[in-house]
């Protein structure tokens, strides 16, 4: 097959599309090379095993021309959930208006979509159950709202038209994720904290809890999804994603630091600050997709932690400054307390 991968040269893309090839499809990329998100850009181009064009998916015209291909992944995004809160009409334009031109292409060409969202498009999740697909949306950041809206217009464009599937992701990590873009992933900041002796700061008490979910897990489940897509009559057909294990934010500095190649002496340390968009509790409840037959996870957070910590070690990325500069510009914008 021949995939179109939005936002291919991403975390996620990049695994899913070294993973396609290797099974013998042939991929290429739409993609921004956003600055916030590539580090360096020449080399994290070449990990990409197909062509890429460099384009926006909020711009109609860059759709016009493209390659036909026989299915779509759209995992072209912006996703800092506190950014959103006030970059709204880029993240309104790419997440909302991208996603309807992902879709209207998939139904131009007759190919299957698959559209990734997010869990944030549940908001708050529950103390002592996972969160099914058929909980309502209440998002709580301006993310978290794109990503419903974004759902709304595959529905509305491709419903029981053209195949297609929607992923509501956990939070994904592993190797290869930003290590230099404050505005996304607790990991990689206490990643930084920890290269540098530092102690990892927690917010809040340290019992919220989040599902984290490895990146070749998520690849895998996107391409059992690409294999076992619904008829059309029954789509887009949605997901939850994660591995389905909930650990609290204090298991996951702690796990950090037990990763620490050589060891570490770091010690948490909580602090009272609460962002815009934060939630308390997330765990995806996986039954639905796991009664279809989706692969499970693979890896347990604790391993997966580990082996981003490990990868990551050596690699560059960003000073711990970097998110506190990050948290700074939220408390001045009022969206940190
Ligand atoms: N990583 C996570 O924890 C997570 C969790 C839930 C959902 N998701 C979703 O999964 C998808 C992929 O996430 P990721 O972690 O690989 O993100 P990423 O930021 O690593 O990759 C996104 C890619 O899209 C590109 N991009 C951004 N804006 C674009 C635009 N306007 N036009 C074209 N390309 C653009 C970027 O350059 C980047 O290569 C996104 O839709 C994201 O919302 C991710």
């Amino acid at each position: 097959m021949k995939i179109l991968m939005t936002g291919g040269v991403g975390f996620i893309g990049l695994k899913l599309a070294r993973k396609l090839v290797d099974q013998g499809h042939v991929v290429y990329a739409l993609d921004s090379l956003l600055e916030q998100v590539h580090q360096d850009i020449e080399a994290e181009k070449a990990l990409f095993p197909g062509d890429i064009i460099v384009g926006d998916v909020s711009d109609p015209e860059i759709w016009q021309n493209l390659p036909r291909a026989d299915a779509i992944v759209h995992l072209a995004a912006e996703t800092g959930t506190a950014q959103s809160m006030y970059e709204t009409d880029r993240y309104r334009r790419v997440n909302v208006d991208g996603t309807r031109y992902a879709a209207q292409k998939a139904l131009e060409w007759e190919a299957p979509l698959i559209s990734l969202s997010s869990r944030a498009v549940y908001g708050e999740g529950f103390a002592d159950r996972g969160t099914t697909e058929q909980d309502a949306h209440q998002p709580l950041s301006v993310y978290g709202e794109t990503k419903s809206e974004g759902e709304e217009v595959v529905k509305q464009v491709l419903g029981a038209k053209v195949p297609a599937v929607i992923i509501r992701p956990q939070n994904v990590i592993g190797p290869g994720q930003a290590l230099h873009n404050p505005y996304t992933g607790v990991l990689a900041a206490f990643l930084a904290r920890l290269r540098e002796g530092k102690n990892l700061s927690v917010y809040g008490d340290g019992t919220a809890t989040r599902d984290f979910i490895h990146v070749e897990d998520v690849a895998d489940f996107i391409i059992w999804s690409l294999e076992n897509l619904p008829p059309a009559q029954e789509s887009p057909r949605t997901f939850n994603l994660g591995s389905g294990q909930r650990i609290t934010l204090d298991q996951l500095a702690q796990f950090s630091i037990d990763a620490v190649p050589g060891g570490s002496s770091a010690v948490i340390e909580h602090v009272d600050i609460k962002r815009a968009g934060d939630i308390d509790h997330a765990l995806a409840d996986m039954t639905y997709a796991y009664s279809l037959g989706a692969p499970k996870a693979k890896w347990g957070p604790r391993e997966a932690i580990a082996d981003f910590i490990v990868k990551s070690w050596e690699a560059p990325g960003a000073k711990s400054e970097a998110w506190d500069t990050a948290l700074e510009e939220l408390t001045e914008r009022g969206l940190a307390e």
